[in-house]
Protein backbone atom coordinates (compact mmCIF):
# COMPACT_ATOMS: atom_id res chain seq x y z
CA UNK A 1 0.00 0.00 0.00
CA UNK A 2 2.88 2.23 1.06
CA UNK A 3 4.62 1.39 -2.40
CA UNK A 4 1.38 1.78 -4.43
CA UNK A 5 0.44 5.23 -2.81
CA UNK A 6 -0.16 7.78 -5.24
CA UNK A 7 1.50 11.34 -3.92
CA UNK A 8 0.33 14.77 -5.80
CA UNK A 9 2.96 17.28 -5.84
CA UNK A 10 1.70 21.27 -5.85
CA UNK A 11 3.60 23.98 -7.22
CA UNK A 12 3.77 26.88 -8.91
CA UNK A 13 7.07 26.37 -10.77
CA UNK A 14 6.94 23.50 -13.30
CA UNK A 15 11.33 22.99 -12.47
CA UNK A 16 9.83 22.41 -8.84
CA UNK A 17 7.39 19.97 -9.61
CA UNK A 18 9.65 18.21 -12.16
CA UNK A 19 12.41 17.41 -9.14
CA UNK A 20 9.61 16.12 -6.79
CA UNK A 21 8.19 13.86 -9.59
CA UNK A 22 11.76 12.68 -10.41
CA UNK A 23 12.91 12.15 -6.60
CA UNK A 24 9.42 10.08 -5.98
CA UNK A 25 8.58 8.56 -9.06
CA UNK A 26 11.98 6.32 -8.89
CA UNK A 27 10.54 5.17 -5.64
CA UNK A 28 7.78 3.53 -7.38
CA UNK A 29 5.08 6.36 -6.21
CA UNK A 30 2.17 7.18 -8.72
CA UNK A 31 2.77 10.93 -9.25
CA UNK A 32 0.00 13.36 -9.46
CA UNK A 33 0.46 17.20 -10.00
CA UNK A 34 -1.04 20.67 -10.30
CA UNK A 35 0.35 24.32 -10.36
CA UNK A 36 -2.34 26.37 -8.86
CA UNK A 37 -4.46 26.08 -5.58
CA UNK A 38 -7.82 25.18 -6.90
CA UNK A 39 -6.25 22.65 -10.00
CA UNK A 40 -4.73 20.84 -6.06
CA UNK A 41 -8.21 20.67 -5.37
CA UNK A 42 -9.42 19.57 -8.36
CA UNK A 43 -7.04 16.74 -8.06
CA UNK A 44 -7.50 16.13 -4.33
CA UNK A 45 -11.15 15.06 -5.08
CA UNK A 46 -10.61 13.53 -8.52
CA UNK A 47 -6.97 11.03 -7.74
CA UNK A 48 -7.83 10.96 -4.31
CA UNK A 49 -4.05 10.73 -3.40
CA UNK A 50 -2.71 9.26 -0.43
CA UNK A 51 -0.02 12.44 0.34
CA UNK A 52 -0.14 15.94 -0.67
CA UNK A 53 3.19 17.97 -1.02
CA UNK A 54 1.88 21.57 -1.31
CA UNK A 55 4.25 24.62 -2.43
CA UNK A 56 2.78 27.43 0.05
CA UNK A 57 3.50 30.76 -2.12
CA UNK A 58 1.41 30.48 -5.12
CA UNK A 59 -0.55 33.19 -6.66
CA UNK A 60 -4.22 33.43 -5.90
CA UNK A 61 -4.44 30.52 -3.34
CA UNK A 62 -2.19 29.86 -1.73
CA UNK A 63 -1.07 26.48 0.06
CA UNK A 64 -1.92 27.22 3.70
CA UNK A 65 -5.59 28.35 1.77
CA UNK A 66 -5.55 24.79 -0.05
CA UNK A 67 -4.58 23.31 3.69
CA UNK A 68 -7.46 24.80 5.09
CA UNK A 69 -9.90 23.41 2.56
CA UNK A 70 -8.72 19.91 2.57
CA UNK A 71 -9.29 19.93 6.14
CA UNK A 72 -12.83 21.17 6.16
CA UNK A 73 -13.99 18.25 3.93
CA UNK A 74 -14.97 15.69 5.96
CA UNK A 75 -13.31 13.21 3.19
CA UNK A 76 -10.19 14.39 3.34
CA UNK A 77 -9.69 16.01 6.94
CA UNK A 78 -7.38 12.85 7.51
CA UNK A 79 -4.77 13.41 4.23
CA UNK A 80 -1.62 13.98 5.04
CA UNK A 81 -0.06 17.00 4.04
CA UNK A 82 3.16 18.43 3.62
CA UNK A 83 3.79 22.04 3.80
CA UNK A 84 7.18 22.93 1.23
CA UNK A 85 8.66 26.45 2.54
CA UNK A 86 11.13 28.52 0.74
CA UNK A 87 12.61 29.31 4.11
CA UNK A 88 11.97 28.26 7.04
CA UNK A 89 10.26 30.96 9.25
CA UNK A 90 9.00 29.54 12.15
CA UNK A 91 5.49 32.35 11.63
CA UNK A 92 5.35 30.05 8.59
CA UNK A 93 5.35 26.93 10.14
CA UNK A 94 3.02 28.60 13.33
CA UNK A 95 0.82 28.94 10.11
CA UNK A 96 0.85 25.71 9.10
CA UNK A 97 0.48 23.99 11.90
CA UNK A 98 -2.72 26.37 12.33
CA UNK A 99 -4.13 25.31 9.07
CA UNK A 100 -3.80 22.02 9.76
CA UNK A 101 -0.33 20.55 7.99
CA UNK A 102 1.38 17.38 9.05
CA UNK A 103 4.66 18.22 8.14
CA UNK A 104 7.25 20.83 6.66
CA UNK A 105 10.07 20.47 4.06
CA UNK A 106 12.07 23.30 3.26
CA UNK A 107 13.78 24.43 0.10
CA UNK A 108 16.29 23.09 -1.02
CA UNK A 109 14.75 20.12 -0.90
CA UNK A 110 17.01 17.35 1.13
CA UNK A 111 16.47 14.11 -0.65
CA UNK A 112 16.90 11.47 2.23
CA UNK A 113 14.49 13.85 4.36
CA UNK A 114 11.77 14.13 1.96
CA UNK A 115 11.95 10.37 1.48
CA UNK A 116 11.47 9.60 5.19
CA UNK A 117 9.15 11.91 5.70
CA UNK A 118 6.98 10.85 2.84
CA UNK A 119 7.45 7.29 4.05
CA UNK A 120 6.64 8.26 7.86
CA UNK A 121 3.42 9.95 6.78
CA UNK A 122 2.33 7.13 4.15
CA UNK A 123 2.61 5.00 7.13
CA UNK A 124 0.18 7.04 9.24
CA UNK A 125 -1.67 6.90 6.20
CA UNK A 126 -2.64 3.30 6.12
CA UNK A 127 -3.10 3.16 9.55
CA UNK A 128 -5.87 6.09 9.35
CA UNK A 129 -7.60 3.86 6.35
CA UNK A 130 -7.51 0.77 8.77
CA UNK A 131 -9.34 2.89 11.81
CA UNK A 132 -11.51 4.27 9.53
CA UNK A 133 -12.73 0.84 7.70
CA UNK A 134 -12.80 -0.75 11.03
CA UNK A 135 -14.93 2.08 12.61
CA UNK A 136 -17.46 2.12 9.60
CA UNK A 137 -17.51 -1.46 10.28
CA UNK A 138 -18.41 -0.61 13.81
CA UNK A 139 -20.81 1.95 13.01
CA UNK A 140 -22.76 -0.86 10.57
CA UNK A 141 -22.59 -3.34 13.69
CA UNK A 142 -23.91 -0.95 15.79
CA UNK A 143 -26.94 0.12 13.63
CA UNK A 144 -27.54 -4.17 12.58
CA UNK A 145 -27.73 -4.54 16.52
CA UNK A 146 -30.15 -1.05 17.09
CA UNK A 147 -32.06 -2.52 14.68
CA UNK A 148 -32.25 -6.26 16.03
CA UNK A 149 -32.66 -4.88 19.58
CA UNK A 150 -35.90 -2.80 18.76
CA UNK A 151 -37.22 -6.32 16.80
CA UNK A 152 -36.82 -8.10 19.95
CA UNK A 153 -38.37 -5.80 22.08
CA UNK A 154 -41.75 -5.63 19.82
CA UNK A 155 -41.37 -9.30 19.48
CA UNK A 156 -41.37 -9.25 23.39
CA UNK A 157 -44.26 -6.92 23.68
CA UNK A 158 -46.29 -9.17 20.83
CA UNK A 159 -45.49 -12.00 23.20
CA UNK A 160 -46.92 -9.92 26.13
CA UNK A 161 -50.32 -9.22 24.27
CA UNK A 162 -50.45 -12.86 23.32
CA UNK A 163 -49.72 -14.54 26.66
CA UNK A 164 -52.57 -12.00 28.21
CA UNK A 165 -54.86 -12.37 25.16
CA UNK A 166 -54.36 -15.99 25.64
CA UNK A 167 -55.49 -16.24 29.15
CA UNK A 168 -58.19 -13.83 28.82
CA UNK A 169 -59.62 -16.15 26.19
CA UNK A 170 -59.19 -19.30 28.06
CA UNK A 171 -60.77 -16.83 31.37
CA UNK A 172 -64.06 -16.18 29.29
CA UNK A 173 -64.50 -20.02 28.17
CA UNK A 174 -65.47 -20.70 31.61
CA UNK A 175 -68.49 -19.15 31.59
CA UNK A 176 -69.67 -20.87 28.46
CA UNK A 177 -69.02 -23.86 30.04
CA UNK A 178 -71.07 -23.37 33.05
CA UNK A 179 -73.66 -21.68 31.05
CA UNK A 180 -74.22 -24.78 28.99
CA UNK A 181 -73.98 -27.03 31.63
CA UNK A 182 -76.95 -25.39 33.67
CA UNK A 183 -78.63 -25.08 29.93
CA UNK A 184 -78.43 -28.54 29.86
CA UNK A 185 -79.92 -28.82 33.35
CA UNK A 186 -82.61 -27.20 32.30
CA UNK A 187 -83.38 -28.68 29.06
CA UNK A 188 -83.29 -32.29 30.83
CA UNK A 189 -85.83 -30.15 33.21
CA UNK A 190 -88.23 -29.46 30.63
CA UNK A 191 -88.36 -32.42 28.77
CA UNK A 192 -88.83 -34.33 31.93
CA UNK A 193 -91.62 -32.22 32.65
CA UNK A 194 -93.40 -32.90 29.61
CA UNK A 195 -97.10 -35.20 29.63
CA UNK A 196 -96.32 -38.82 28.80
CA UNK A 197 -98.11 -38.69 25.68
CA UNK A 198 -95.62 -35.98 24.19
CA UNK A 199 -92.06 -37.54 25.75
CA UNK A 200 -91.99 -40.36 23.20
CA UNK A 201 -92.05 -37.65 19.94
CA UNK A 202 -90.07 -35.49 21.91
CA UNK A 203 -87.18 -38.34 22.19
CA UNK A 204 -85.50 -37.26 18.91
CA UNK A 205 -85.21 -33.61 19.62
CA UNK A 206 -84.12 -34.29 23.15
CA UNK A 207 -81.06 -36.54 21.78
CA UNK A 208 -80.41 -34.11 19.58
CA UNK A 209 -80.09 -30.87 22.10
CA UNK A 210 -77.86 -33.02 24.10
CA UNK A 211 -75.45 -33.94 21.07
CA UNK A 212 -75.29 -30.10 20.08
CA UNK A 213 -74.61 -29.36 24.02
CA UNK A 214 -71.51 -32.17 23.93
CA UNK A 215 -70.37 -31.03 20.88
CA UNK A 216 -70.42 -27.08 22.09
CA UNK A 217 -68.62 -28.75 25.84
CA UNK A 218 -65.97 -29.99 23.72
CA UNK A 219 -65.15 -27.79 21.58
CA UNK A 220 -64.91 -25.00 24.81
CA UNK A 221 -63.03 -27.52 26.81
CA UNK A 222 -60.60 -27.88 23.39
CA UNK A 223 -60.31 -24.30 23.20
CA UNK A 224 -59.78 -23.62 26.77
CA UNK A 225 -56.91 -26.11 27.48
CA UNK A 226 -55.06 -25.25 24.11
CA UNK A 227 -55.26 -21.00 24.26
CA UNK A 228 -54.11 -21.70 27.97
CA UNK A 229 -51.37 -23.92 26.90
CA UNK A 230 -50.13 -21.33 24.06
CA UNK A 231 -50.59 -18.55 26.81
CA UNK A 232 -48.63 -20.48 29.24
CA UNK A 233 -46.10 -21.07 26.86
CA UNK A 234 -45.98 -17.31 25.56
CA UNK A 235 -45.63 -15.82 29.50
CA UNK A 236 -43.27 -18.50 30.27
CA UNK A 237 -40.85 -16.84 27.56
CA UNK A 238 -42.10 -13.19 28.81
CA UNK A 239 -42.64 -12.71 32.06
CA UNK A 240 -40.25 -12.84 34.81
CA UNK A 241 -39.83 -15.57 37.73
CA UNK A 242 -41.95 -14.14 41.16
CA UNK A 243 -40.14 -16.32 43.72
CA UNK A 244 -42.31 -16.98 46.88
CA UNK A 245 -42.06 -19.77 49.70
CA UNK A 246 -44.40 -22.27 48.71
CA UNK A 247 -45.23 -25.92 49.93
CA UNK A 248 -45.77 -28.36 47.17
CA UNK A 249 -47.99 -30.22 48.73
CA UNK A 250 -50.36 -27.19 48.21
CA UNK A 251 -49.51 -26.61 44.95
CA UNK A 252 -50.16 -30.52 43.95
CA UNK A 253 -53.66 -30.50 45.71
CA UNK A 254 -55.07 -27.67 43.53
CA UNK A 255 -53.73 -29.33 40.70
CA UNK A 256 -55.54 -32.27 41.62
CA UNK A 257 -58.61 -30.76 43.54
CA UNK A 258 -58.93 -28.92 39.81
CA UNK A 259 -58.22 -32.33 37.65
CA UNK A 260 -60.33 -34.87 40.00
CA UNK A 261 -63.25 -34.69 38.32
CA UNK A 262 -62.15 -35.95 34.61
CA UNK A 263 -59.80 -38.47 36.21
CA UNK A 264 -62.74 -39.76 38.22
CA UNK A 265 -64.82 -39.99 34.94
CA UNK A 266 -62.20 -42.38 33.74
CA UNK A 267 -61.95 -44.08 36.94
CA UNK A 268 -58.56 -43.06 37.57
CA UNK A 269 -57.13 -42.32 40.67
CA UNK A 270 -55.35 -39.32 41.49
CA UNK A 271 -52.75 -39.78 44.56
CA UNK A 272 -50.35 -37.58 46.80
CA UNK A 273 -47.62 -39.56 48.67
CA UNK A 274 -45.14 -37.79 50.93
CA UNK A 275 -45.26 -34.20 50.23
CA UNK A 276 -46.03 -33.55 53.57
CA UNK A 277 -43.30 -33.39 54.91
CA UNK A 278 -41.21 -31.40 52.44
CA UNK A 279 -39.53 -28.49 52.83
CA UNK A 280 -40.69 -24.97 51.60
CA UNK A 281 -39.05 -24.63 48.00
CA UNK A 282 -38.59 -20.74 46.38
CA UNK A 283 -40.67 -21.33 43.90
CA UNK A 284 -43.36 -19.45 41.18
CA UNK A 285 -46.31 -20.62 42.39
CA UNK A 286 -48.15 -20.33 39.43
CA UNK A 287 -45.59 -21.45 36.99
CA UNK A 288 -45.36 -24.88 39.22
CA UNK A 289 -48.85 -25.20 39.45
CA UNK A 290 -48.84 -25.27 35.22
CA UNK A 291 -45.93 -27.49 35.34
CA UNK A 292 -47.95 -30.19 37.44
CA UNK A 293 -51.17 -29.73 36.17
CA UNK A 294 -49.54 -30.22 32.42
CA UNK A 295 -47.66 -33.70 33.52
CA UNK A 296 -50.80 -35.03 35.34
CA UNK A 297 -53.36 -33.66 32.80
CA UNK A 298 -51.21 -35.20 30.10
CA UNK A 299 -51.40 -38.79 32.06
CA UNK A 300 -55.11 -38.79 32.99
CA UNK A 301 -56.09 -39.80 29.19
CA UNK A 302 -53.09 -42.42 28.43
CA UNK A 303 -54.40 -44.33 31.81
CA UNK A 304 -56.51 -46.94 31.52
CA UNK A 305 -60.04 -47.17 34.05
CA UNK A 306 -58.82 -48.87 37.76
CA UNK A 307 -54.95 -47.34 37.16
CA UNK A 308 -53.61 -43.84 39.20
CA UNK A 309 -51.35 -41.33 38.80
CA UNK A 310 -48.80 -40.84 42.08
CA UNK A 311 -47.68 -38.28 42.93
CA UNK A 312 -44.64 -38.34 45.13
CA UNK A 313 -41.61 -36.10 46.83
CA UNK A 314 -38.54 -36.15 49.28
CA UNK A 315 -35.58 -33.72 50.42
CA UNK A 316 -32.25 -34.99 49.82
CA UNK A 317 -30.45 -35.38 52.72
CA UNK A 318 -28.67 -31.63 52.61
CA UNK A 319 -32.11 -30.02 52.19
CA UNK A 320 -31.25 -28.55 49.17
CA UNK A 321 -33.39 -30.12 46.32
CA UNK A 322 -36.15 -31.94 45.99
CA UNK A 323 -37.09 -34.66 44.11
CA UNK A 324 -40.73 -35.21 42.80
CA UNK A 325 -42.16 -37.39 40.60
CA UNK A 326 -45.52 -37.89 38.80
CA UNK A 327 -45.60 -41.54 37.68
CA UNK A 328 -48.87 -43.50 35.93
CA UNK A 329 -50.28 -46.92 35.00
CA UNK A 330 -50.75 -45.67 31.51
CA UNK A 331 -50.10 -47.23 28.24
CA UNK A 332 -46.33 -45.21 27.99
CA UNK A 333 -44.98 -43.87 25.12
CA UNK A 334 -42.72 -44.90 21.70
CA UNK A 335 -38.98 -43.85 21.95
CA UNK A 336 -39.60 -40.93 19.35
CA UNK A 337 -42.65 -39.28 21.29
CA UNK A 338 -40.52 -39.67 24.25
CA UNK A 339 -36.93 -37.79 22.47
CA UNK A 340 -39.27 -35.12 20.87
CA UNK A 341 -40.99 -34.22 24.54
CA UNK A 342 -39.60 -30.96 26.11
CA UNK A 343 -39.34 -29.03 23.08
CA UNK A 344 -41.47 -26.84 20.43
CA UNK A 345 -41.53 -29.43 17.93
CA UNK A 346 -42.96 -32.78 20.47
CA UNK A 347 -45.00 -35.07 18.81
CA UNK A 348 -48.72 -35.10 20.05
CA UNK A 349 -50.09 -38.29 19.52
CA UNK A 350 -53.71 -35.82 20.72
CA UNK A 351 -56.44 -34.77 18.01
CA UNK A 352 -55.41 -30.97 17.65
CA UNK A 353 -52.67 -31.15 20.54
CA UNK A 354 -50.17 -28.61 20.33
CA UNK A 355 -47.19 -30.67 22.00
CA UNK A 356 -46.41 -27.87 23.64
CA UNK A 357 -47.36 -29.12 27.52
CA UNK A 358 -44.42 -30.83 28.11
CA UNK A 359 -42.24 -27.86 27.32
CA UNK A 360 -44.22 -25.68 29.46
CA UNK A 361 -43.13 -28.08 32.29
CA UNK A 362 -39.31 -27.68 30.81
CA UNK A 363 -39.24 -24.52 30.72
CA UNK A 364 -41.05 -24.01 34.54
CA UNK A 365 -38.39 -26.45 35.98
CA UNK A 366 -35.16 -24.86 33.78
CA UNK A 367 -36.99 -21.33 35.32
CA UNK A 368 -36.30 -22.43 38.62
CA UNK A 369 -32.64 -24.48 37.75
CA UNK A 370 -33.93 -27.73 38.03
CA UNK A 371 -33.87 -30.78 35.61
CA UNK A 372 -36.58 -32.51 34.43
CA UNK A 373 -36.16 -36.87 33.06
CA UNK A 374 -38.99 -39.38 31.61
CA UNK A 375 -38.93 -43.00 31.88
CA UNK A 376 -41.57 -44.71 30.11
CA UNK A 377 -42.67 -48.39 28.45
CA UNK A 378 -44.97 -49.17 26.60
CA UNK A 379 -48.14 -51.31 28.52
CA UNK A 380 -46.22 -50.42 32.01
CA UNK A 381 -46.04 -46.79 32.60
CA UNK A 382 -44.43 -43.25 32.79
CA UNK A 383 -43.01 -41.20 35.21
CA UNK A 384 -41.25 -37.92 34.92
CA UNK A 385 -38.83 -37.11 38.19
CA UNK A 386 -38.31 -33.38 38.52
CA UNK A 387 -34.94 -32.07 40.55
CA UNK A 388 -35.79 -28.68 42.23
CA UNK A 389 -33.46 -26.42 44.16
CA UNK A 390 -35.10 -25.29 47.54
CA UNK A 391 -33.12 -22.10 46.33
CA UNK A 392 -33.05 -20.96 42.38
CA UNK A 393 -29.31 -19.53 42.08
N1 LIG B 1 -47.87 -39.53 30.98
C1 LIG B 1 -47.84 -39.77 29.66
N2 LIG B 1 -48.07 -41.04 29.19
C2 LIG B 1 -48.04 -41.30 27.87
N3 LIG B 1 -47.82 -40.37 26.93
C3 LIG B 1 -47.60 -39.11 27.33
C4 LIG B 1 -47.59 -38.74 28.71
N4 LIG B 1 -47.32 -37.42 28.79
C5 LIG B 1 -47.17 -36.99 27.52
N5 LIG B 1 -47.34 -37.99 26.65
C6 LIG B 1 -47.24 -37.91 25.18
O1 LIG B 1 -46.49 -36.79 24.83
C7 LIG B 1 -47.21 -36.01 23.89
C8 LIG B 1 -46.83 -34.56 24.04
O2 LIG B 1 -47.36 -33.99 25.23
P1 LIG B 1 -47.49 -32.45 25.38
O3 LIG B 1 -46.16 -31.85 25.12
O4 LIG B 1 -48.13 -32.14 26.67
O5 LIG B 1 -48.42 -32.03 24.18
P2 LIG B 1 -49.98 -32.38 23.97
O6 LIG B 1 -50.54 -32.68 25.32
O7 LIG B 1 -50.56 -31.15 23.34
O8 LIG B 1 -50.02 -33.55 23.03
C9 LIG B 1 -48.67 -36.32 24.15
O9 LIG B 1 -49.46 -36.14 23.01
C10 LIG B 1 -48.61 -37.77 24.56
O10 LIG B 1 -48.65 -38.58 23.43
MG1 LIG C 1 -50.30 -31.80 27.13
Amino acid sequence: MVQNATILVVDDTPFNVKLLVDLLGIQGYTMVTATTGPEALEKVAEERPDLVLLDVVMPGMDGFEVCRKIRENPETTLLPVVLVTAMYPVEQRARGIEVGADDFLTKPINQAELLARVRSLLRIKVMHDAIQSHAGELTEWNRKLEIRLAQEAKLAEVARSLGDIGHEVRDQTTPIKNGIFLLQEEINDLFGRLPESERYQAEASQKLCQEIIKMVTNGAHHIQERVGEIADCVKGLSSPLHLVPCQVKNVVSSVVRMLNLEADQKRVSLRIENLDSLPLIQADERRLFNAFYNLINNAIPEVSAGGSITIQGRADPEARFLFLSVADTGRGMPPEIRESLFSARAISRKHGGTGLGTKIVKDVVDAHGGSITVESEEGIGTTFHLHLPLEPA
